[in-house]
């Protein structure tokens, strides 16, 4: 019988993550330890010095980061907004999906950060699989919960983006 690696190469996901308390870091684990086998092969890196040449590394991307101050990015994402923000390079071929954690007491800004990363990906042509995820530390749902349940549908979707983009 044909295995599923004899006719389609294995996914690289590749999870960024921008975190402040290590929360973010925590869900991208789970979703690591969730997506990572045979099929689908997954690389987390914190966004600490990275910059938007990370962008080339192929594959789909998944933006996992929390939201400070004035509903900015986290200070270890920083640099790697600013890069992208600075540089806009063409992104048209990235496909990319956003988890983003914030605190629905601060109304103002909630999950501003996620959002800024997602406005910013789609200005410079890269195209959203599924909608930005909104955690809320407000609501008692554990951020890892909520992200190893809303992945199986997620990874499905990056398969489908994947081979469009191929
Ligand atoms: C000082 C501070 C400022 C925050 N500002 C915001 C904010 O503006 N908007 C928001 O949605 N969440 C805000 N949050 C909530 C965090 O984004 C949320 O707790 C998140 O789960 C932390 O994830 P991390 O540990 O990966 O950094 C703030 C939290 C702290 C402690």
């Amino acid at each position: 019988m044909m295995q599923y690696s004899d006719c389609q190469m294995a996914l690289k996901i590749n999870i960024l993550v921008g975190t402040m308390t290590g929360t973010a870091q925590l869900v991208a684990q789970e979703l690591e330890l969730a997506w990572d086998d045979g099929e689908t092969k997954v690389e987390t890196l914190l966004m600490d010095k990275l910059d938007s040449t990370v962008f080339a590394r192929g594959g789909v991307y998944l933006i996992c980061t929390s939201t400070y101050g004035q509903g900015d990015v986290p200070d270890n994402a920083k640099a790697l907004y600013d890069d992208l923000n600075t540089k806009r390079p063409d992104l048209s071929q990235l496909r990319y999906g956003v988890f983003g954690l914030g605190d629905r007491t601060y109304a103002e800004t909630f999950n501003f950060g996620g959002q800024r990363f997602d406005e910013l990906l789609a200005e410079l042509g890269a195209q959203r699989i599924g909608e930005r995820v909104k955690h809320d530390a407000s609501s008692g749902v554990l951020p890892e919960e909520m992200a190893t349940e809303w992945g199986d549908e997620w990874l499905k979707l990056a398969r489908q983006a994947a081979g469009q983009a191929a």
